[in-house]
């Protein structure tokens, strides 16, 4: 679905988001809602110079599951651990993680405040927040043209592939309650981030947010 519904456009995303990622050698990282560790196998595979080691961390055991199994049978043995827990309460200790991911999972936590707090506790300090998320079109023909596309087909196409209609026009909603570019922005300077940036792909149907803990 994710395919079909992007035009596979969302593996270009995810690309540059692991290309955006401020590596170093060793590098602890934490991936939030990393489902069936699309962004960790990614990142394995972009990096295995650097050494990095990955943590994955979703609410859905299911999805565990499938990610263990797809791990295995692309070779991931070592660098890579599955934990099953809630962005907004998670199950690790303090100051853990050079670098924070979560893509396309911000959107499904119910209280961002404390997902974002949460983020902040287990980063070292120095750690680096990175998200893509769905977010504000800014361009007015294309934000037309994409709320047609978002109302009207997308429901349609879940119900037709997906048999699960439901599902696709919750995404459809989930993406216009979330915050705008700067309003995620200022929530992320709330928190104590320092070095709050974001960078659009398609002018803002999808966006990167970066930010430092000091
Ligand atoms: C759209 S998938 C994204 C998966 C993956 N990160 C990717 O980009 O392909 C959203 C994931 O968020 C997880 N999720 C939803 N709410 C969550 C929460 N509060 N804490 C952690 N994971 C959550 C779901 O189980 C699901 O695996």
């Amino acid at each position: 679905m994710n395919d079909l519904m992007s035009l596979g456009i969302h593996r270009y995303w995810k690309s540059q988001f692991v290309r955006a990622l401020p590596l170093k050698p060793q590098a602890r990282i934490l991936d939030v809602a990393g489902g069936t560790g699309d962004i960790a196998f990614k990142i394995l595979e972009s990096y295995p110079y650097l050494n990095p080691s990955v943590t994955v961390c979703d609410l859905t055991p299911n999805m565990i599951e499938v990610g263990r199994s797809r791990a295995l049978d692309r070779g991931h043995i070592t660098q890579l651990e599955w934990a099953c827990g809630n962005a907004e309460c998670l199950p690790f200790a303090d100051e853990q993680y050079d670098i924070y991911t979560i893509s396309f999972g911000m959107r499904n936590v119910t209280h961002l405040s404390k997902a974002l707090a949460e983020a902040y506790r287990v980063l070292k300090p120095g750690g680096y927040f990175v998200c893509l998320e769905f977010s504000q079109v800014q361009l007015p023909l294309l934000e037309k043209i994409y709320n047609a596309y978002s109302f009207n087909i997308l429901p349609c196409l879940g119900e037709i592939v997906a048999k699960d209609r439901d599902s696709y026009q919750y995404l459809v909603e989930s993406i216009r309650r979330f915050p705008t570019q700067s309003q995620f922005a200022d929530l992320l300077k709330s928190t104590g981030f320092v070095d709050v940036d974001w960078k659009n792909f398609m002018a803002g149907v999808s966006c990167i947010h970066s930010a430092r803990k000091k």
